[in-house]
Parts: structure tokens; sequence; C-alpha cells
């Protein structure tokens, strides 16, 4: 493993394995739906989807569609074209890293039992679930949430394991030294960043 790959791995592939397979519980054959799937986390939680035997749909923009199938997902929504909540299909779980649907929208995209995490987003989202998350629980069966991560060293190395068996890799759009920050912050912002960039420091 480089010292960039090191560097891309840790936030990211811990939010996915902590969204997938801990609170997420995935199981083989069940329809998962990432939302910001070619960006950091979401790259990890489609390979890790994958892994754990899910049929995965990524959701992110125009220009990640084919990313997003190169890493393994079966379906893709361009989020600017269409909306998931909106297209009649349910998940058994989903994981949102760009959260800002109202709870409402999230609970008709969810199969009868079906969980939904929000990572990150819309300070709005976020409220609403803290709000109305138990309620939506007790009323339908269907599990509504915010995902704390929890940084930890048992879950790096299992995430390292993957790396070294070839099940996961981190991907790394562009490098960038100090003196280009401005640059990659500039790429980031315009929204063409495919999974992380990296800031190398000799
Ligand atoms: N819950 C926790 O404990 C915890 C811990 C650490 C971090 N976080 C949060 O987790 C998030 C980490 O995300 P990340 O590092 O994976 O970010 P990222 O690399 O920026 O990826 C986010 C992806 O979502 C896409 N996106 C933006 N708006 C979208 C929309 N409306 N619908 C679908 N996709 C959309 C982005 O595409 P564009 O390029 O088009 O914008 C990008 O590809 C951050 O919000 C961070 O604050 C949470």
């Amino acid at each position: 493993m480089t010292f960039e790959e090191a560097a891309a791995i840790p936030q990211g592939a811990v939010i996915a394995l902590q969204g997938m397979r801990d609170k997420g519980q995935v199981q083989p054959g069940q329809k998962v739906l990432i939302n910001g799937a070619g960006g950091s986390a979401g790259t990890f939680a489609v390979q890790l989807a994958k892994y754990y035997g899910a049929e995965v749909t990524g959701v992110d923009n125009t220009g990640k569609q084919d990313f997003m199938r190169s890493l393994g997902a079966d379906q893709v929504i361009d989020y600017t074209r269409e909306d998931f909540t909106k297209n009649g299909k349910q998940y058994d779980l989903i994981l949102d890293i760009a959260a800002h649907h109202s709870v409402f929208a999230c609970k008709r995209a969810l199969t009868p039992n079906g969980s939904y995490f929000a990572v990150g987003g819309s300070v709005a989202t976020m409220f609403q679930i803290l709000l109305l998350g138990a309620w939506i629980k007790r009323s339908s069966g269907k599990n509504i949430r915010i995902l704390a991560v929890r940084p930890n060293l048992k879950d790096l190395v299992f995430i390292t394991e993957l790396y070294e068996a070839g099940k996961i890799v981190p991907v790394i759009d562009r490098r960038y030294s100090l003196s280009e920050v401005p640059e990659a912050l500039r790429y980031l912002g315009e929204g063409r960043a495919k999974g992380k960039i990296v800031i190398t420091v000799v």
C-alpha cells in the first residue's frame, strides 16, 4: 500500500464498513442504494456492498455514471435527472452520504423492513431524522437513522485485509502537491472528483 492509498482509505472506508456491515447488516441478494456513490465513502460502500453480495444502485452526478459501474454498481442513477425517492423503486438498505430528502421521501424508497442511514448532508434532513426517526420505526417498521461513525483500529485492520486480498481498492482520482491545494479544492468543488484526491506532502 502506498502512502497515498493509506491516506485515502481510513475515513471513507470506515464510514462504508459501518454503514454496510455493522448498522446495515447487509445480506446477499438485498437491494442496496448508495446516494453519493462516486465520492470517497461511496466508492468504498459500492465495493463493500458487492463484497457482501448485494445488488447495488449507485446515485451520483452525470459525470460519475460510468465510474460507478466500473466500481461494481449494478444500476446507476444520475441525481441531476432522476430522484431515487420518486421512481417507485424500494431498497432494503440505503446509505446516504449526501442526505437532503425529507424523511418521508426516504421512507417511501425503503422496503417494509428496510433501513436508511444518513452519513452527511443537510442539517434539515438530520433534524427530521432525529425528530421523526423513532416514530417512523414504530409506525411502519422502517428504520431511518443517522450513522454516527466510530473510527477504530479493528475496522482499519479489517479493511486492510480486504485491500490485501484485492477485494477493495481506494480510488485516487488525482494527486496534488501542497502548493497546488487551491487547485485541488477547486477541482473538488466543481463536483468532478471521483473517489479521493490526495495532497502529497514531501
Ligand atoms: N456521520 C458521521 O459520523 C460522519 C463521519 C465522517 C464524515 N461524515 C460526513 O460524511 C460525508 C463524507 O462524504 P465523502 O467523504 O464521501 O464526500 P465526497 O467525497 O464529497 O462524496 C460525496 C458524493 O456525493 C455526491 N453528491 C452531492 N450531492 C448529491 C446529491 N444531491 N445526490 C447524490 N449525490 C450527491 C457528490 O457529487 P458532486 O461532486 O456532484 O457534489 C460526491 O460524489 C461528509 O458529509 C462528512 O461530513 C459523517
